[in-house]
């Protein structure tokens, strides 16, 4: 064996090792299992365990534990900007069935995150689901990058439009709307 293929071979080691290990737990320290203090749930009879959901009292308790993990809008939020990221990436890519994945992954979170905040509801698809997402879906199929362009500018703004009539103007001010322009 050279020493280019040594190196090749401890790598494949490497990274089997690192898979065996992915599918084991990670170690704790050693200390007792408590509640945070930082979050207000139903009580229970059982101590806390890792099985947070089957602990709980009754199943109603279980809803209620899984509506707090899942959280308000905000997280759909994150997993939007995320995806309005990539699909910017896409388009410069011009990898055209990425950017129409994103796009619907970023409707069926909008979606998905009103299941969660009904009051949202009015403006995201006053604003954003019932016209401009569909405006945006026909010009990524058209796959016209010079009305790509201009049809993403105007995306960023009605996104930003949002923003502010939900009150949370201080969201655009922020990387993803000041860099990713064309
Ligand atoms: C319903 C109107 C609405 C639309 C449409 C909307 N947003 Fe939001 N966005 C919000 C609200 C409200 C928040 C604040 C989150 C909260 O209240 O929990 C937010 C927060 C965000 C955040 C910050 C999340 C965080 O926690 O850091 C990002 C990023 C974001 N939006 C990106 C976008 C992008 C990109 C678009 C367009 C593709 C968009 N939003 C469209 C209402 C909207």
């Amino acid at each position: 064996m050279n020493l280019k293929s040594k190196c090749l071979f401890l790598t494949f080691l490497g990274l089997l090792t690192l898979g065996a290990h992915a599918q084991e737990k990670a170690a704790n320290a050693d200390n007792a299992m408590r509640m945070p203090k930082g979050i207000k749930q139903p009580a229970q009879k059982a101590p806390p365990s890792n099985n947070w959901l089957q602990d709980a009292d009754s199943d109603s308790d279980r809803f209620k534990k899984l509506e707090i993990y899942l959280r308000g809008f905000d997280q759909p939020m994150l997993e939007v900007g995320e995806r309005y990221q990539r699909t910017y990436d896409a388009i410069k890519d011009r990898n055209w069935e990425l950017a129409d994945y994103q796009w619907d992954k970023i409707k069926l979170v909008i979606n998905t995150g009103l299941m969660k905040r009904p009051k949202r509801t009015q403006n995201a698809e006053g604003i954003f689901l019932d016209g401009i997402w569909k405006q945006m879906d026909e010009t990524i199929k058209s796959r016209n990058y010079g009305e790509m362009e201009k049809q993403f500018m105007v995306v960023r703004e009605v996104c930003m439009a949002c923003h502010a009539a939900e009150k949370v103007p201080f969201m655009n001010n922020r990387p993803l709307f000041r860099d990713l322009v064309f």
